[in-house]
C-alpha cells in the first residue's frame, strides 16, 4: 500500500466522516482524530455552544487554528468539519499533512441522516422541508470548494460503511 503522510476526509455534514473514517482507521490501526472535536476539547464547550455563544466567526477561527496544527501528525485518519474548505488557508495547511478526501453525498442523503439536527447549528430547523433547503443552498455554495480541495472523491451516498472504507483505501493500493 501506498499510505499518505494522512487521511484526511472533507465533505459536507452526515456525508460519513466519522463512521468510514473509524472503519478506516480500524483497518489500518492508524488512530481517529476529528477536528470539530480537538476545537471541543480545547474550548471545552460543544461546537453548537460556540455557534450559539461566540458566533460562526469565532469557530471558523478555531478551525482554522487546529488546521494548521495537523501538519504535525503521522499515521491519522483525520475527520473535518463540512465547513473546513472554506477557507483556502485551511485547504493548503491539511493538504501538506496528507491526502484530502472527498466523500460526496447528495442532498437528500444528508436530510436522511441528520435526524438530531439540533448538533448541527447550521442545520438547526425542525421542519425538514426547510431543513432541506439549507442543505441545497450550502451544499451549492460549497460544491466546487469541495471538488478544488480533494486529491480522491468518493461517493458515500451508500450507507455500507465496509463498502466505503474499502472504496477509500483501494485509491492507495
Ligand atoms: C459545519 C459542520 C460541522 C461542524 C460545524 C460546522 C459546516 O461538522 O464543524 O457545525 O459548516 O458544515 P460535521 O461536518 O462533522 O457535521
Amino acid at each position: 500500500m501506498n499510505l499518505p503522510q494522512n487521511i484526511i476526509l472533507i465533505g459536507f455534514m452526515a456525508c460519513g466522516k466519522s463512521a468510514i473514517g473509524h472503519k478506516i482507521a480500524e483497518i489500518l490501526g492508524w488512530e481517529y482524530v476529528d477536528i470539530d472535536m480537538l476545537i471541543e476539547s480545547q474550548t471545552k464547550k460543544k461546537v453548537k455552544d460556540i455557534f450559539l455563544e461566540e458566533g460562526e466567526k469565532a469557530f471558523r477561527t478555531y478551525e482554522s487554528e487546529i488546521a494548521k496544527t495537523i501538519v504535525n501528525l503521522n499515521n491519522k485518519v483525520i475527520s473535518t468539519g463540512g465547513g473546513i474548505v472554506l477557507k483556502p488557508e485551511n485547504v493548503e495547511a491539511l493538504k501538506k499533512a496528507g491526502k484530502l478526501v472527498l466523500f460526496q453525498v447528495e442532498p437528500e442523503t444528508v436530510l436522511r441522516r441528520v435526524k438530531d439536527y439540533t448538533t448541527r447549528p447550521l442545520l438547526n430547523y425542525p421542519d425538514p422541508e426547510k431543513r432541506l433547503a439549507m442543505i441545497n443552498k450550502l451544499l451549492a455554495e460549497r460544491e466546487n470548494k469541495y471538488k478544488n480541495s480533494a486529491d480522491i472523491v468518493i461517493d458515500t451516498n451508500d450507507d455500507h460503511l465496509d463498502n466505503n472504507a474499502r472504496k477509500v483505501l483501494k485509491e492507495f493500493e
